[in-house]
């Protein structure tokens, strides 16, 4: 049986990884995908690939998650064509990462805005049509968000993916009384576009980071997928504020000798 059948929802960041392996997991779960990226072409292209296996997609204008007039017309194009919202999986981010003694400030504030401030303008501007629908939100943390790095100097990255954390646990208390779920899927390192072009790139320290996994292996964008159409689906009707790690392992062990 799908898990999602009928329900609408709004996918950020549908271009690639993570998001456009949600967008056509959603839709071949019954849901209806209004996706979206700055990528906007690679977007649409995702969009023909889910009606090409006979689902339904939309994918309004380009998206720009930082900008709330870019968020609001995205998201009422989709209220619009499909009658209400669901599901809101605020999926898109940028980071910049940084040592917090040569980051510049704007440096950190993009990251702040790309992961953060967006997923709050994006709750936001899709709240009225959770209350209407006792819909749901998911939020993508990181382990990035709840442990340290010895290795990766990212303390712009860490306080956005804190903030995604907390930013969830207030949304579910105050969705509760309206029957709204939020819930956050926190990856450990998983392999995309995004992480081969920084911490899985050739020359980057982490890219031998699967050592260190216990499960032995990066994750993949399916991995993330499986626990937030879990989240997302009638399955978990008593499960809000959770924080689910998605990580092989990795955040539960300390470093150990290499073997
Ligand atoms: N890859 C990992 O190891 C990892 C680990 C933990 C958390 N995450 C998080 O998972 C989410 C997806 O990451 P990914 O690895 O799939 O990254 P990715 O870079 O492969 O894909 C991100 C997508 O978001 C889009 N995007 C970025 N900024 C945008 C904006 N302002 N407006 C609209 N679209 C925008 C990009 O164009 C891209 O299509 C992010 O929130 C990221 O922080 C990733």
């Amino acid at each position: 049986m799908k898990r999602l059948e009928g329900k609408v929802a709004l996918i950020s960041g549908t271009a690639r990884g993570q998001g456009r392996a949600a967008a056509l997991r959603f839709a071949a779960e019954g849901a209806l995908v209004v996706g979206g990226d700055l990528l906007h072409e690679e977007a649409v292209e995702t969009q023909r690939v889910i009606a090409r296996e006979g689902s339904t997609a939309l994918t309004p204008g380009p998206l720009d998650v930082t900008d709330e007039d870019s968020v609001r017309s995205w998201v009422k194009e989709a209220a619009d064509a499909f009658g209400g919202i669901d599901i809101v999986y605020a999926n898109a981010g940028a980071v910049r990462f940084g040592a917090i003694d040569s980051q510049p400030y704007e440096s950190f504030t993009y990251t702040l805005r790309a992961e953060l401030d967006s997923v709050w303008l994006t709750v936001q501007a899709a709240w009225r049509h959770l209350v209407a629908r006792r819909g749901c939100v998911l939020t993508i943390g990181s382990t990035a968000g709840l442990t340290g790095s010895l290795t990766n100097r990212r303390t712009a990255h860490s306080a956005s993916k804190g903030g995604v954390i907390a930013l969830t646990r207030q949304l579910a208390a105050e969705g509760a009384p309206y029957g709204i779920r939020a819930n956050c899927v926190s990856p450990g390192m998983i392999d995309t576009d995004g992480s081969r072009a920084n911490l899985l790139a050739e020359d980057h320290p982490m890219r031998s980071i699967a050592r260190h996994i216990p499960l032995g292996r990066t994750g993949t964008p399916d991995d993330v997928v499986n626990a937030a159409v879990f989240l997302a689906s009638d399955q978990a009707s008593y499960i809000t504020g959770a924080n689910l790690v998605v990580d092989g392992g990795w955040s539960t062990v300390l470093p150990g000798a290499c073997p």
